[in-house]
């Protein structure tokens, strides 16, 4: 038996009775929330900070929904630690705390999960979707169109001329918490224009829908029909069996569920950033989402997962990774799945990622030979660039052959983040705009000054460097 085909056989020996729980147990957190992380005092604006492009290290505003401490790996939502909530919670669970801010009594919970359950089929809008050539278009492409057809679908506001008793005082710029909290006032959303659909029920609602459009377009592109939700089923197990149409088994949905916790929120990534700029301006938290689903389209944000999967069936084999990196150093590549604009250390996401995915490739030939592949190059980079450049693996190093594993493809890869992210993006809004402000950051300018017109007939050719 070949060193590799051994190796991985030991593997799978050895992790054959490691469980999920044992694999993401509280006690493999490096790192303690607690005592010694005191949350800051609230802003007293102005601030001063030094802000690098890209609005790096800029204070755009106060949250007490998400933590990251780059330096040290921690994150954590509403205070939780991600190892806890990952150990001990479930995605229902966890989006709900980053909505509401607390964990959920049992009746709460349960009510939330019934009401998401609820919320979850969308025939109106899968039909619509499907009227479109879903197959021609990219899944991100298709996904905010996706989100724009709920939009319409759900709320028809664009048939509601605004009720001046309800809109919004144009010199106000907060906006009241108007959602009602309980299903049966679903109409009431319908009359309320625009400016004030951020509520909470559209918040669950873009929740539990996300999950049933991202799975219709997962199948339509394919040339499937959508599979409808079931309610007996959880959020994850619901997002595998609505894309592959078999029920997955409880290890399964139970990774696919901790990967959608150590996706809900991170900071103002740029998708937040994005839904929140939208949100400041009083436009609906429908038009907020399609506008994180934009920003994570881009590949600085988005589909790193997709081209870590790709790199790592490149290289092949661990005994062919050293080589490949020495090449790829050669040319100044960007490893796919590593470094980070905030973690100068290992990614907590993908300290919690590996385990899971050790576990669900581990049965597999091909996928052990790239879980195998996948910690060799590992090695080479943090060796390399570890220290001198505090580039680690980050949350999407690990995440992809986690859902190939689990029957995704990888065209799907993004839109599962959205499934998940789209918790963290309703929140962030829904908190930003209780204190508005719309955002209107500075450019500075650099151009041409007093330049006089110059009538078309009189002007030469293009002038040089136009
Ligand atoms: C996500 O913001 C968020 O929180 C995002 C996210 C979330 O949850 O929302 O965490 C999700 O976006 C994860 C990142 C997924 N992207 C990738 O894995 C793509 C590969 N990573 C890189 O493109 C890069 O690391 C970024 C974009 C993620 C962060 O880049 P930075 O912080 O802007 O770093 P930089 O461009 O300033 O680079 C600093 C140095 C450079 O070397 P020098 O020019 O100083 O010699 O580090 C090098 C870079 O070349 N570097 C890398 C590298 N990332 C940075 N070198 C090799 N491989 C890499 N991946």
């Amino acid at each position: 038996m070949s060193s590799t085909a051994g190796k991985a056989k030991r593997l799978r020996d050895a992790h054959a009775n490691q469980t999920v729980a044992d694999a993401v147990r509280p006690g493999k957190k490096e790192t303690i929330v607690g005592s010694d992380f005191v949350a800051a005092e609230p802003i007293k604006w102005p601030v001063q900070c030094t802000i690098g492009r890209g609005l790096q290290d800029a204070i755009a505003c106060e949250t007490q929904i998400g933590f990251v401490n780059g330096a040290r790996g921690i994150l954590s939502y509403r205070g939780y630690d991600i190892f806890d909530l990952c150990a001990q919670s479930t995605f229902e669970e966890v989006s709900f705390l980053i909505i509401n801010g607390y964990l959920p009594s049992a009746d709460e919970l349960k009510q939330y999960k019934e009401t998401v359950a609820s919320l979850r089929p969308l025939p109106r809008t899968l039909r619509a979707l499907g009227a479109l050539p879903i197959e021609k278009m990219t899944p991100m492409a298709a996904l905010r169109v996706g989100i724009a057809t709920l939009r319409q679908v759900v709320t028809d506001v664009d048939t509601q001329s605004p009720d001046p008793s309800h809109s919004i005082d144009t010199d106000a710029d907060t906006v009241p918490d108007v959602t009602p909290d309980s299903n049966e006032d679903l109409e009431v959303d319908r009359a309320i224009p625009a400016t004030t659909t951020l509520g909470r029920k559209d918040a669950y609602r873009l929740v539990a829908g996300m999950a049933t459009i991202v799975a219709a377009i997962a199948r339509l592109r394919k040339g499937l029909l959508p599979v409808e939700p079931r309610p007996d089923l959880s959020h994850a197990a619901n997002l595998l069996y609505m894309i592959t149409g078999t029920v997955p088994d409880e290890q399964q949905a139970r990774i696919m569920d901790i990967a959608l916790i150590v996706h809900g929120d991170h900071g103002m990534n740029a998708s937040t950033f994005a839904a929140m700029v939208v949100a400041s301006t009083l436009s609906d938290l429908y038009a907020s989402v399609e506008s994180g689903v934009g920003a994570l389209s881009g590949p600085l944000h988005g589909g790193a997962n997709e081209q870590v999967l790709y790199t790592l069936e490149s290289i092949g084999s661990p005994e062919k990774v050293k080589e490949w990196f020495k090449e790829a150093r050669a040319k100044k590549k960007r490893i796919m799945g590593f470094g980070h604009r905030v973690y100068r250390t290992y990614d907590p996401r993908a300290k919690v990622l590996k385990p899971l995915a050790e576990i669900v490739t581990q049965n597999d030939p091909e996928l052990s030979t790239l879980f195998a592949t996948a910690q060799a190059l590992e090695h080479e980079v943090i060796e390399e660039l570890g220290d001198t450049k505090n580039i680690f693996p980050n949350v999407d190093f690990y995440s992809g052959m986690i859902y190939k594993a689990l029957g995704v493809e990888p065209a799907m890869f993004t839109p599962v983040f959205a499934v998940s992210r789209v918790a963290g993006w309703v929140a962030r809004c829904l908190e930003y705009v209780k204190d508005n402000r719309i955002f209107r950051p500075r450019a500075i300018y650099t151009g041409e000054t007093s330049r006089q017109y110059v009538p078309l007939e009189r002007r030469g050719s293009t002038p040089k460097g136009a």
